[in-house]
């Protein structure tokens, strides 16, 4: 017998409130999702889903093993993590983008040097290169990776940009833009056959309230 209770995967912190606002906006139960305290699996009282919050590549993982059915995670992690799900649909908020930055005036592509550039997200960086047919050093950062052209280390960023107040307060600017950022809807291979009605239906409602 399948289980049909459905288990939801939400991206903690920035797309957690949207997305519970999304499920309030349905009509869904959320009480516990909003007074979760440091709870990680809250349930959704009367439609037989279950949510768990998680970081948002985990998210994707969750998702690929089949423990979670749906997902919901920003582009940017499905463009450096990859992996085997659908992706449904695109939810609207979240929305910022992967940017080329540097020094404010500066020109990434100026003179003959290998560039360095400093990233989270070295995939994404790796094939935005590849398809301009440019070699690039890529050093892989953790965070505030801004601070890396400022000390030297690097010739420009790669990195989300959202107001782009973060890039102004700090001297630099986007060069060049690398690819729009939104949260998406995915959905597990095998949930999408084995629990295809009820898949259709959370994804039908939600798309009724985007
Ligand atoms: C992201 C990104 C930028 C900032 C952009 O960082 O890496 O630093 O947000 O936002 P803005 O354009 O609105 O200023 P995040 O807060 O996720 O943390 P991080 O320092 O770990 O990268």
């Amino acid at each position: 017998m399948i289980n049909k209770t459905i288990r939801i995967a939400l991206t903690k912190g920035r797309l957690e409130n949207k997305t519970v606002d999304l499920l309030d906006k349905i009509g869904y139960d959320v009480s516990e999702l909003r007074d979760k305290g440091r709870r990680l699996i809250l349930s959704i009282p009367g439609e037989n889903i279950e949510v768990v919050l998680a970081k948002a590549a985990d998210v994707i993982t969750y998702v690929e093993h089949g423990v979670c059915d749906i997902g919901v995670v920003g582009k940017d992690t499905i463009m450096e993590h990859g992996g085997k799900f659908f992706e449904i649909s695109d939810l609207g908020f979240g929305r910022c983008k992967f940017a080329l930055a540097g020094k404010k005036g500066g020109n990434f592509y100026e003179g003959y040097g290998v560039k360095t550039v400093a990233t989270k997200y070295p995939a994404v960086t790796r094939n935005f290169f590849e398809s301009k047919g440019m070699d690039v050093d890529i050093v892989k950062i953790e965070g505030s990776v801004e601070l890396a052209p400022l000390v030297g280390l690097a010739d420009g960023i790669v990195d989300i940009v959202e107001t782009g107040t973060t890039l102004k307060e700090n001297g630099l600017e986007v060069w060049e833009d690398v690819a729009p950022i939104s949260a998406r809807l995915i959905v597990n291979t095998v949930s999408m056959k084995l629990k295809q009605e009820r898949i259709a239906e959370i994804v039908k409602q939600i798309e009724e309230n985007l």
